[in-house]
Formats: structure tokens, C-alpha cells, sequence
């Protein structure tokens, strides 16, 4: 079976300085906060060209202290796309505020501008005060950040992306980091900047809820140790997983170019036979995903069947838009409903992808793929 993501070709790769960086922290010992915590910040932060960027132990925990820093309150809503990941959605229950479902556009799997109207139209009638939007670059292609600011600043709400996916693409030459008030990702393994665990980061420009989430990740505290400034949680990054990011970054640049050949194989050898994803005019993609869409009416089982029975694994991200699942139930849906996210949910089939993936192999799945429609 070939990996869905292959993380060990990449781990071979830089293998001697993964053990030197680990090494290191081993030797100092400053396994919380140490100074490849600081120095990883200011990595990132040349990396993205942000200039305020705080690590954390999530993506999850990164959205978690975003909200906190925007002040987001009980029963506030926050208009969020309903095919996304979890974490998306759950952040603002779990402070008490409303995840307000919306639409996404079929080309770009992302919050569809034109849909934003009718989110805020549902909220609006549950009495709802939506006070922003969560962008969320799904599968690594940024949202289509200039309509979708256009309505949160005519509204007076503020822009948090959500870029667990899709942190190192572009939108019309800015670079993930800035398509928002504030910007989130994941250092999840599988995203396309892992670390060896959990972890995450904030970006903004903004120095006063840079501030804010410093202080909301250790609990609220203020300049004084054990002074308490504000409500806060347990939401640091730990050295060790610091030292490993700071060697992936090293090689970012350069997997994103591979994954970008990666995706046009495939887009060269599917385009035929299946819906493949495209870029927006301006996009760029990290490819956290291959993300295809199967012909109406095809046994999508089937055709996972036969991949597997080739050795090839593919996944269905995701089965259910957030709306459909159960402790979500009761959060407004846009009027109108969410059909292009009925559509993607049925159709969709995500492919390996990574940046180690060869010719050949891409080709057996290539050759696969369109073996298993024939027969589905
Ligand atoms: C779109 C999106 N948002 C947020 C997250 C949460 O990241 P983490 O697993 O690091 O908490 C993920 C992770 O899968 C994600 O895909």
C-alpha cells in the first residue's frame, strides 16, 4: 500500500538534522518555552512576512485564542463554511458562541462570497448578531478573500482564516498570514508544515492581540508571573516540536514547488475522467489535499474498493458538512440551504498527494483511478 501522505521519505531527508535539533533540547532542557520556541516565531515570521506570529499547541487551540483575542462573545455568531473541518465550527460553541452555516463555491471547495447574504439572513432571524466570518482554505487554496472582506467590512465584521490547510499559498500575491484580521494553521503531522505532534500558530499585524494571545496561552498571565490578566488555557508549543518545525521550514519552499508538480500530474492524467481541482486565477495551493469530484451517479465505495484492492488508499474529507452532524443540529443554516456542500460531500475522493510522490507511482494511481470508474 503506498501512504496517503508520505512523511517518511521526508523524515529520511532530513533525518541527521532532526536528531541534532532534538538533540539540542535534550541538552538545555527548557522543554517549555525554550528558544526554539522565539526563533521558530521569528521563522515563521519571515517566512510569511508577519510581523507578530504566536506558536501554539494547536490549530485548534490557535482559532481558540484568535477568537479570545477578537473578544468573541456568548450567543455572538460567527459565519463559517459547513464543509470544513471540525475545529472550524467548534471553537465558538465552546466559547458559547454561533457557528452560522454557509455554502461554498463548487470550483474552489471555499465560502462562496455570493452565500454570505443568506448566512447572515438565518442568523439575522434567530436573533443572531454576526460579528465575523471565518475563512477557511480548504484542501490549500486560500478563499477568495477580496469579495469575502468586501461584505465583513460593509457589515462591520472581522476576517479570521483558518489555514490548517493552507498556510504557504498565495491570494493574489499575498501570502497566507494576511487574508484576515488574524490567521490560524495546524502543525498537525499530515499538514503540509507538520511537526511530530500537536501544534499550531497565530499570525497578525496587529500588536495588541499578539498580546492578548501570549498571555491567553499561558493561562492569561500578565507581565507578572502568577498575575492574571484574563481568562486563559494551557496552549503553548513545546520546544522539541519547535526544533523539528524549524528544519521543515527549511525544506517548505521547496515541497511546495513538488506538490505543485505533483498536482498538475494529476490534473494532466484525471482531467478527462473526473472533475480535478483547479486554482482561482491569482491562487496558489500548499496541497494539503487532491481533492477530485466523481461523475454523478458513481459507487464511490466501489471505486475505494478497487483503489484498495491496487494498493492505493483514498479518503472522503468529508462524508457530512459540519450542519448534518448531530451536536451541530440546532446552529442556523443559510437560507436557501447548503446545496454545493450536499454535492462535494457525495462526490468527493481525495488522493495521495505529498511532495515525495514519483512519476511512476502517480501514474499506477492515475491508471488506477481510471480503471476503477470504468467499472464503478
Ligand atoms: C481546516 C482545519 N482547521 C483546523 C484544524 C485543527 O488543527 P489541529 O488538529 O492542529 O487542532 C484542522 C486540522 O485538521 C483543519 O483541517
Amino acid at each position: 500500500m503506498i501512504p496517503l501522505i508520505d512523511l517518511t521519505s521526508q523524515q529520511n531527508r532530513i533525518r541527521d538534522r532532526i536528531d541534532a535539533a532534538i538533540t539540542a533540547v535534550l541538552d538545555h532542557g527548557q522543554y517549555i518555552m525554550g528558544p526554539e520556541v522565539r526563533q521558530l516565531e521569528d521563522d515563521l515570521g519571515a517566512f510569511s512576512g508577519n510581523t507578530h506570529v504566536v506558536s501554539c499547541s494547536s490549530g485548534t487551540d490557535a482559532l481558540m485564542l484568535a477568537l479570545m483575542a477578537l473578544g468573541l462573545k456568548p450567543r455572538q455568531g460567527v459565519i463559517v463554511p459547513s464543509y470544513t473541518f471540525a475545529a472550524s465550527a467548534e471553537v465558538m460553541p465552546c466559547l458559547g458562541a454561533v457557528p452560522v452555516f454557509a455554502d461554498i463555491d463548487p470550483v474552489s471547495f471555499n465560502l462562496d462570497p455570493d452565500g454570505l447574504a443568506n448566512a447572515k439572513a438565518a442568523a439575522d432571524k434567530a436573533g443572531i448578531d454576526c460579528v465575523g466570518i471565518i475563512t477557511v482554505g480548504l484542501f490549500g487554496q486560500p478563499a477568495d478573500y477580496d469579495r469575502i472582506k468586501a461584505f465583513a467590512d460593509a457589515h462591520g465584521m472581522w476576517l479570521l482564516d483558518d489555514a490548517a490547510q493552507s498556510y504557504g499559498a498565495s491570494w493574489q500575491g499575498t501570502k497566507v498570514g494576511h487574508l484576515g484580521k488574524l490567521t490560524a494553521t495546524s502543525f498537525f503531522p499530515a499538514k503540509p508544515l507538520g511537526c511530530y505532534g500537536d501544534g499550531g500558530a497565530v499570525f497578525t499585524e496587529d500588536a495588541e492581540l499578539a498580546e492578548i494571545m501570549r498571555s491567553a496561552r499561558v493561562h492569561g498571565m500578565g507581565r507578572e508571573r502568577y498575575a492574571y490578566d484574563r481568562i486563559g488555557m494551557t496552549a503553548r508549543l513545546d520546544s522539541i516540536q519547535a526544533a523539528v518545525l524549524i528544519e521543515k521550514l527549511k525544506i517548505f519552499s521547496d515541497e511546495l514547488g513538488a506538490r505543485q508538480i505533483a498536482a498538475d500530474r494529476y490534473a494532466d492524467g484525471l482531467a478527462e475522467v473526473v472533475e480535478v481541482p483547479k486554482l482561482v486565477a491569482g491562487a496558489t495551493s500548499s496541497w494539503a489535499q487532491y481533492t477530485i469530484k466523481l461523475p454523478h451517479g458513481t459507487d464511490r465505495h466501489m471505486v475505494q474498493d478497487k483503489l484498495k484492492d491496487a494498493g492505493i488508499p483514498s479518503a472522503i474529507y468529508y462524508t457530512k458538512g459540519m450542519h448534518e452532524h448531530a451536536p451541530y443540529a440546532h446552529y442556523p443554516v443559510a437560507e436557501g440551504g447548503l446545496p454545493v456542500t450536499a454535492d462535494c460531500c457525495a462526490r468527493v475522493l481525495s488522493l495521495p498527494i505529498h511532495p515525495y510522490l514519483d512519476d511512476a507511482t502517480q501514474s499506477r494511481i492515475i491508471d488506477a483511478v481510471k480503471a476503477a470508474l470504468h467499472q464503478a
